[in-house]
């Protein structure tokens, strides 16, 4: 495994290969056992493997947040060097990305960043969009690796890739959870001891939600779920939300579509933890 701070010098070292695919696995580190999945089924569909490890500015929009983002570049070094020979690691300070100013692109994504996460962080998925474009055209990866966890991010990076036409296939991957089903996340890791043992109370939620799918309307589901939410101090419920898989829009009928997600979005003191499964 070969570390590059530069883009440069690793497009030279891909360059030399003569290459017959490339896999790219963009992540912000703090790497978890779902950022590995990534990188193993990268590692087995590609020649050679490009992670990424960036903590990028433009998707932030509280200062706070991007402070707070844990930064372990050492460990997460460790974790890949079990991928051997195939992997090289690009992780770079804001200057190689952002020579100029830290700034985001603009695009327009319509209604798919306007909804859910679009609504409750301004400028997010701008960002997001900025810093894969960045990524793709640097690397012009064969394919390249994103996780269900962010599943609106998923549906921003596809519109990206047809918008910009760029001739890179998109990988969506499952979400990997903890034994308990906690989505994993970098976050969690900033949870304390009692918010960690009840934070797996929101994938048990959407397991709840999904068996109410045969005998309650969306209605009542929405309804259900505030009220759980109204009787925990320990949650704040920023979003639930049953929509079309595609669209990303809110449903009001179950039964105008066979693809349909739940997501969910709830803070625990500081931290904002995400999560859907399919509905
Ligand atoms: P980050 O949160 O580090 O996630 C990197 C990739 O890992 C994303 O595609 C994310 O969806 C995936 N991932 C995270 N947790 C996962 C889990 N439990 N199961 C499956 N996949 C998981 O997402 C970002 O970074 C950034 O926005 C990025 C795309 C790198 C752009 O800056």
């Amino acid at each position: 495994m070969k570390l590059f701070k530069a883009l440069v010098p690793l497009k030279k070292h891909l360059d030399q290969q003569n290459l017959t695919s490339l896999g790219l696995v963009p992540t912000m580190g703090a790497l978890h056992d779902g950022h590995l999945a990534l990188v193993r089924k990268a590692v087995e569909e590609n020649e050679k493997v490009v992670v990424t490890i960036f903590v990028n500015p433009t998707q932030f929009d509280d200062q706070k947040d991007l402070d707070a983002y844990p930064k372990t570049l050492e460990d997460d070094l460790e974790k890949l060097a079990c991928f051997g020979e195939k992997i090289a690691v690009y992780a770079p300070e804001v200057e190689d990305l952002y020579p100029k100013e830290a700034v985001s692109e603009h695009y327009d994504f319509g209604e798919l960043e306007t909804t859910m996460e679009g609504g409750s962080r301004k400028g997010h998925f701008q960002g997001v969009a900025t810093i894969v474009q960045k990524l793709l055209k640097g690397f012009m990866p064969t394919r390249a690796y994103f996780g269900e966890k962010d599943y609106q991010q998923l549906a921003i990076i596809h519109a990206l890739v047809q918008q910009k036409e760029l001739p890179i296939e998109i990988v969506d991957c499952p979400i990997v959870r903890e034994k308990d089903g906690l989505a994993m996340s970098s976050r969690n890791r900033r949870l304390n001891e009692k918010q960690r043992a009840i934070a797996p109370q929101i994938y048990s939620l959407l397991t709840q939600v999904v068996e109410k799918k045969h005998t309650h309307s969306i209605e009542e589901i929405n309804r259900w779920v505030t009220a759980f939410f109204e009787q925990q101090a320990e949650f704040e419920l920023d979003y639930f939300c049953i929509a079309d898989a595609r669209s990303l829009q809110p449903l009001r009928d179950k039964n105008t579509t066979q693809n349909a997600r739940a997501f969910i979005a709830v803070k625990m003191g500081e931290i904002r933890l995400i999560d859907n499964v399919k509905f």
